[in-house]
């Protein structure tokens, strides 16, 4: 199956597992609890069926909301959502919320990183920190290009970078093929097949952020969340051992 871009995968390959996807991971659920208050507005991008809405939901929070730019998601959400919480269907780089009507915000399950173009993501942090309210807290998270460059992955990428020169591609390292699809193995990776995903280097996730506006408060990887404690700032992950994603707390 040839498939144009990560809004297609998700509509198509990608759809039943997040559709049918259940309970919190333990990164999402140190993060939720630890920084978000469950009295604060607050909405979700890129929230597929609403998985993490139903969860905060149980956990006591009151006022949710959450979007999503498949409406195949949204019209799955919608039959389990007798209170509206899930907005119509918007995309992370236009979105039609008024200026600082969320206290908070959350881009989990690397919601940026399937933005195919560079200006694009930059818009849609943009959009996020217009949609934040001045004081609000935001939790990203990131595909982590420091966590992937381990092995077994930096054969892979040695390859796919060799692959590239040969073929006259410039396309950056950071822009890997999907190496599961629908929970199976995409052998198209081998290819250099995209869409591809965008993994993001921590000092530049960190440029990105600070440039729109935010202030970072606290920094991660699922490492640091499995130790329970996140750094203050990347000077001291820095020193650190990175695993699994990159997650940034920020405050507006
Ligand atoms: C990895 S899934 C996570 C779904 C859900 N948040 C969860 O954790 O169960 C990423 C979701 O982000 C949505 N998405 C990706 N890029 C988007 C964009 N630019 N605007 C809105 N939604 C987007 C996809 O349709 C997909 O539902």
């Amino acid at each position: 199956m040839s498939l144009i871009n990560n809004k297609e995968v998700y509509s198509t390959v990608e759809f039943d597992l997040w559709a049918d996807k259940k309970s919190l991971t333990e990164d999402e659920k140190y993060l939720i609890v630890k920084y978000l208050k469950k009295n604060e507005k607050t909405v979700e991008a890129g929230t597929a069926a609403g998985r993490i809405l139903w969860e905060m939901k149980d956990l006591g929070f009151q006022e949710l909301y959450g979007y999503d730019y498949v409406p195949e998601f949204i019209e799955q959400a919608k039959q389990r959502d007798r209170s509206q919480i899930i907005s119509f269907e918007e995309d992370a780089t236009d979105l039609s919320y008024e200026n600082s009507g969320f206290e908070q915000i959350t881009y989990l399950q690397q919601i940026v990183c399937f933005i195919e173009e560079e200006e694009k993501r930059l818009k849609a942090l943009t959009e996020a920190y217009r949609i934040l309210k001045n004081g609000g807290t935001a939790v990203f998270s990131f595909l982590s290009f420091e966590s992937r460059i381990k092995s077994p992955f930096v054969f892979y990428l040695a390859y796919l970078s060799m692959l590239r020169r040969l073929s006259g591609s410039n396309r950056s390292i950071q822009y890997i093929p999907w190496l599961k699809l629908g929970g199976k193995y995409n052998f198209l990776a081998l290819l250099d097949r995209g869409p591809y995903p965008y993994w993001y280097k921590v000092q530049e996730a960190h440029q990105i952020l600070t440039q729109v506006g935010f202030k970072i408060i606290s920094v991660g990887s699922s490492y640091q969340i499995g130790k329970g404690k996140m750094c203050d700032d990347i000077e001291s992950l820095k020193h650190e051992l990175m695993a699994g994603m990159l997650y940034f707390v920020c405050k507006k």
